[in-house]
């Protein structure tokens, strides 16, 4: 048996990859375009087993992805593949539009190509699964419940905007041609192979560079964080045993304030790793500009899926995050080598800095 991973050299994709396989011998054939986001490094343990096939292509390659699907007949796929961040959205919002609607169209219908002509069993076994974002659902007042399955989709990014229309896809392939598809709705990750482009990796590479740790507007903007690895096994379970055309909402009801989140990391360093002058990270916090239309919270009502298939996270926010700042300080070859030179263009466009600046303390 085989799957078919797109977007499996990212962050969460090359996470779910290795949990796979340290899981499970099925074959994961892995289609990925190497955008700036994607990195083959984080799959180096895999490189001489033959259980992981690499392809290097986009999902709105047609020809290709169809030879691909002939080729290995997967039985599943899981679609990460996406642009993913939100401040890129917002400088250049077409290569959302690009990757992330149209490439899901293309890779729908090359999918159903594929699906329409199988024989039963295999039809009905057959599963398309689109991890999709708590973003879609848009803002949430302080005080308001969280985001159920059933909550209003009110996106408020080109990112989630994107994400939203291509849920709406996926759901409208099965509701008219009957692919049996699931998708997922996800809180704000973290964890090993994050790109420091992100809040929690950048806080932890900046930290560690000793230049300033920006955090937009007031930092009381909340998230909901879980653990990557709790992501992928809540994945994994949604393939096994979710309900075909249904969503499913993942999260670990763990509510942050970004400031909150970048004072853990910053006492967690003075720990693990003080700085060499005594004082500590949080020396480093700058408030800068805020995002534009930045939402205020997320929060995830997990109750579906802890009730329906029994999942539940395997780490709290104190055990994962402590996990992950132990991962960065002990894979700095890993850090250094994604900052090449388009993350350091990237750093120049978004905070207006030369990606060498230096600390500039702000009181936090
Ligand atoms: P990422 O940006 O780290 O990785 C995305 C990967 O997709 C990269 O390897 C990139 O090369 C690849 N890719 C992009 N467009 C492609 C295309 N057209 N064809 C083939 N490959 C392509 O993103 P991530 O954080 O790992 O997120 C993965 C998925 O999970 C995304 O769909 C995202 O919307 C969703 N998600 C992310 C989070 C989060 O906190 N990061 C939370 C919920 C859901
Ligand atoms: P991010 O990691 O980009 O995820 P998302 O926007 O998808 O939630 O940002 C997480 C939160 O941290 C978000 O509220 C924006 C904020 N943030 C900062 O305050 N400073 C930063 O430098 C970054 C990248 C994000």
């Amino acid at each position: 048996m085989t799957i078919l991973v797109t977007g499996g050299a990212g962050f969460i994709g090359s996470n779910f990859v290795l949990d796979w396989l340290a899981k499970s011998d099925e074959t994961v054939v892995n289609l990925d375009k190497l955008s700036y986001a994607g990195n083959l490094q984080n799959l180096s343990s895999l490189e001489k087993d033959s259980r992981h096939l690499f392809v290097k292509g986009d999902i709105g390659d047609a020809t290709l992805v169809a030879e691909l699907l002939v080729r290995h007949q997967p039985r599943a796929i899981v679609n990460f593949a996406a642009e993913s961040h939100v401040d890129r959205s917002i400088h250049g919002p077409g290569e959302f539009v690009q990757n992330n609607i149209v490439g899901t169209y293309q890779l729908l219908e090359s999918v159903r190509s594929y699906w329409s002509p199988l024989p039963a069993p295999a039809k009905s076994n057959f599963r398309f699964l689109h991890v999709s974002t708590d973003e879609v659902f848009g803002s949430l007042d302080k005080s308001a419940p969280a985001f159920t399955e059933r909550h209003a989709i009110e996106p408020n990014s080109p990112y989630s905007a994107s994400k939203a229309a291509s849920d709406h896809l996926v759901r409208a392939w099965h509701h008219t041609y009957g692919l049996p598809v699931l998708t997922t709705h996800c809180s704000n990750n973290y964890g090993p192979y994050h790109f420091p482009e992100k809040l929690i990796p950048l806080v932890i590479v900046n930290a560690l560079a000793g230049k300033t740790l920006p955090v937009y507007g007031d930092g009381q903007q909340i998230r909901d964080w879980l653990y990557v690895k709790d992501h992928c096994s809540a994945i994994a379970r949604v393939l096994e045993a979710g309900q075909v055309g249904t969503t499913y909402n993942i999260g670990g009801w763990n509510e942050k304030a970004n400031l909150d989140i970048v004072r853990n990391i910053c006492s967690l360093l003075d720990t693990l790793k003080p700085r060499s002058d005594g004082k500590p990270y949080q020396d480093q916090i700058a408030f800068v500009t805020d995002r534009p239309g930045h939402d205020r919270r997320y929060a995830i009502d997990a109750r579906k899926i802890e009730q329906e298939l029994g999942w539940k996270p395997a780490e709290s926010f104190e055990t994962g995050i402590a996990k992950t700042v132990q991962w960065y300080l002990s894979n700095q070859d890993w850090v250094a080598n994604v900052q090449s030179g388009a993350y350091r263009d990237w750093v120049q466009t978004q905070y207006g800095a030369p990606a060498a600046e230096e600390a500039s303390p702000v009181a936090a």
